[in-house]
């Protein structure tokens, strides 16, 4: 059996890591071995959003990339369309295994498909039901046209259901993301960035949406907002390249502490102390509610609903009182009791390898 995995931009990364790491404890097994090879598109290439990535989550290096870098939409998903296909053509492969809602995960999909290559797609079943995200569309195109699906909830299995999938293509396994986490708490650090800096009580923020981040008034506003809402407390802010792009110059603020974006490892460090993290990130709803910090989501939706019912997610979208109100909730102590959802117990992707070898095996 051989299996192309792909990875294109920073939270693929993190998805893709422990299953590479499966599969490598698989075929040191008895058990028959499973060939793969990792591409990587090159939608993130900067040091900070991929290498550090790959060196601190210990991914081997990718067997190509295909250095596709920043476009617009359609130019992106077509150059990694183009390239990959190209690829495919001189690498035979039973199975392309994507992860993720992001724009790699959508073009890579529709390649293998079109070329009769059974799609295999890690965290199926998201919907946030908001079609102004493009995770959106890249997540019902993607699971559209998969042949299997390995989710995180059974809410996300639901979603396939009504869309026509049935049972025996759904395995609900967990969660990837928290593997990943739960095999790098004992090494996380913390950043150099923040030294001489006061870890006892701050708030850990990163915005990166479109919607947030790509008109600078609003951007401004909302992070000045922000900035009287937290009250003295340091407000440390890893800051995304297309947020940082439209700062520019005018980031002056009271109790801001910008940072570069973040090996995984110092981010895990940061989140992790953090009495509150503000975000407008998907995946980092979901790591706060396994670490159970609070968590305040700046969007008016989220695809991964259990982190609001069982984790500590609280959705805030842009109504600035219900900030200022669990702000004040999470320092006198007064959060909600959270739990963590069922499976994401760090063991998502041990089962990601024995259905693959039972479903292609
Ligand atoms: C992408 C994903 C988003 C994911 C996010 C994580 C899509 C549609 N969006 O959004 O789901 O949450 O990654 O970061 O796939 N840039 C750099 N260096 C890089 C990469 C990007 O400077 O290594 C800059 C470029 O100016 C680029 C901009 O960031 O135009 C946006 O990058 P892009 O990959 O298009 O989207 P993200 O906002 O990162």
């Amino acid at each position: 059996m051989h299996i192309t995995l792909i990875a294109g931009a920073r939270p693929n990364f993190v998805k893709i890591s422990p299953i590479i790491h499966a599969i490598q404890a698989h075929n040191r097994s008895n058990s028959p071995r499973i060939e793969y090879a990792l591409v990587h598109t090159g939608q993130h290439y900067d040091k900070q959003m991929s290498d550090s990535f790959f060196d601190d989550l210990k991914i081997p290096t990718p067997d190509v990339n295909l250095n596709v870098g920043s476009h617009s939409h359609a130019e992106q998903t077509a150059r990694i369309m183009v390239a990959f296909e190209a690829y495919l053509v001189s690498h035979a492969t039973n199975c392309v295994l994507v992860v993720g809602d992001v724009n790699s995960t959508m073009a890579c999909a529709i390649v293998a498909k079109k070329m009769n290559i059974k799609v295999v797609h890690v965290e199926g079943g998201l919907r946030s039901g908001d079609m102004t995200m493009p995770e959106e569309i890249n997540r019902l195109v993607t699971d559209s046209i998969s042949d299997y699906f390995f989710t995180t909830s059974e809410i996300a299995n639901g979603h396939l259901r009504r869309e026509g999938v049935n049972d025996d293509r759904i395995v609900l396994v967990g969660n990837t993301m928290i593997d990943s986490l739960v095999g790098s708490l004992g090494e996380i650090k913390r950043p150099e960035s923040t030294s001489g800096l006061d870890l006892n009580d701050y708030y850990l923020l990163t915005l990166h949406r479109p919607s947030n981040v790509d008109q600078q008034n609003g951007l401004l506003s909302l992070l000045h907002t922000v900035d009287e809402l937290a009250n003295g407390r340091k407000i440390i802010f890893p800051i995304h390249p297309r947020t940082a792009a439209q700062i520019g110059d005018q980031g002056i603020f009271k109790n801001f502490h910008f940072v570069p974006p973040l090996p995984y490892l110092e981010f895990l460090f940061l989140m992790k102390g953090a009495s509150a993290v503000i975000t407008d990130s998907g995946g980092i709803q979901e790591e706060t509610t396994y670490l159970k910090v609070p968590c305040l989501t700046l969007r008016p939706n989220t695809e991964r609903p259990e982190t609001i019912e069982i984790g500590s997610n609280q959705l805030i979208g842009d109504d600035m009182d219900a900030l200022a109100k669990a702000l004040i909730q999470i320092q006198s102590n007064k959060w909600k009791q959270s739990d963590i959802p069922p499976l994401w117990d760090g063991r998502a992707s041990e089962r990601i390898v024995q259905q693959l070898v039972k479903l292609l095996g």
